[in-house]
């Protein structure tokens, strides 16, 4: 057990939870509980290494930088997308509206890939300034050039700096929340 203020490390069990398998099986769904409560957006990853491109659903998102404007994202190291983002050195981050959050579903795997048609999953997308894909129906796009990547153990926090941003949908169209949905990812 550390003293307060900082002397020791805590983690990950506070000296409250007992050291025993129950208590710590309790808190470690309360601890859960606690992390879904978090408020997050959720979005489309365009991501792009040569000839391949994906596009996957994501709600670990935030600015981390005014100046240089930075982006970060958590990326699981499994996912087909760390490869391309590891590789490529770009992502592409969609919003998309509140209404279109079916869209949501269609990116928990890696997409098939149209290039004749244009269409990931069926969806139409173009390159954007890195070569990443952007959603042609998304409400707006951020497209990033990695400049860190930091390791998070079953994650990477990549950091990218915005080369390239726009609305696609009227500036007021409301962005799809992670509370609109009934998922859950994290905890
Ligand atoms: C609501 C929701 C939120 C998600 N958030 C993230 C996330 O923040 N980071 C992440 O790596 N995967 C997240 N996922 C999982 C990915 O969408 C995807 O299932 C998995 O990582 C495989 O991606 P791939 O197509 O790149 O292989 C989320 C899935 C759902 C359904």
């Amino acid at each position: 057990m550390a003293a307060p203020g900082g002397s020791g490390p805590i983690g990950p069990y506070p000296a409250r939870v007992a050291a025993d398998d129950d208590a710590r099986a309790d808190y470690d769904k309360l601890r859960r509980r606690v992390l879904w409560s978090l408020p997050y957006g959720l979005y489309v990853l365009g991501s792009r290494h040569g000839d391949r491109r994906n596009l996957m659903t994501i709600n670990w998102v935030t600015q981390v930088s005014f100046d240089p404007k930075l982006i970060a994202v958590g990326v699981e190291k499994t996912a087909v997308t760390h490869e391309l983002v590891a590789e490529g050195g770009v992502f592409c981050l969609n919003t998309v509206a509140r209404e279109d959050r079916a869209i949501i579903r269609k990116f928990t795997k890696p997409v098939e890939v149209d290039l004749a048609g244009g269409t990931l999953n069926g969806f139409p997308f173009h390159d954007g300034a890195t070569g990443a894909p952007v959603l042609d129906r998304a409400a707006a796009f951020v497209d990033c050039e990695v400049r860190q990547a930091v390791d998070c153990g079953g994650h990477t926090l990549f950091i990218g700096e915005v080369v390239d941003c726009d609305f696609l949908l009227p500036e007021d169209t409301e962005v799809l929340r992670m509370e609109d949905t009934r998922m859950s990812y994290g905890g």
